[in-house]
């Protein structure tokens, strides 16, 4: 079994996977840690010393690479991974099932909040209000990605197991 899942940055991707993984004994793969390990620096460091872009296109490249994986796993990509180039065709090409976690946007602001100086991607965000706003027009322009998944799991605190199997 080969899952890839998908969704916005703290929908609780790592999270739901590796307990996930850990329960049906399968590899588990981080592809920000995957990322982060390849280009030998955090992902903030990159945004901030290298740019969005540069992460982009290394983020395309580590994408393919691990596509091409036909072993077990389940892997949690990054919140902007499906949504650029044609990553998502990839995903839906490559051998496995896409899930996409979907949480409520107030729910993943308030997540967010907290968590905010680990995310480059929202660091202007510096009232509650204005990353709710943001959070909202971005997750609603990269849900055209998430909706193509093959699976779309509503979580509300569900294990990916109970998810899954509901
Ligand atoms: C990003 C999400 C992050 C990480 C990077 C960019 C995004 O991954 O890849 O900071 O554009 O949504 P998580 O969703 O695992 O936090």
């Amino acid at each position: 079994m080969r899952i890839y899942l998908i969704g916005y940055m703290g929908s609780g991707k790592s999270t739901l996977g590796r307990a996930f993984a850990q329960k049906q004994k399968l590899n588990f793969i981080d592809f920000d840690a995957y990322l982060e390990k390849r280009e030998q620096q955090s992902i903030a460091s990159i945004f901030n010393e290298k740019g969005e872009i540069y992460f982009r296109k290394q983020e395309a490249k580590y994408l393919k690479e691990l596509l091409q994986g036909r072993e077990d796993a389940v892997v949690s990509l990054g919140g902007g991974t499906p949504c650029y180039g044609d990553a998502m065709e990839r995903i839906k090409a490559a051998k496995g099932t896409s899930v996409y976690i979907n949480v409520p946007v107030t729910e993943l602001s308030n997540r967010l909040w907290k968590e905010r100086d680990h995310r480059p991607v929202l660091k202007h965000q510096d009232t509650p209000e204005k990353l709710e706003e943001f959070v909202r027009k971005h997750l609603f322009e990269r849900s055209f990605y998430y909706n193509q998944a093959d699976v779309i799991l509503r979580t509300q605190g569900q294990t990916l197991e109970e998810s899954l199997a509901a």
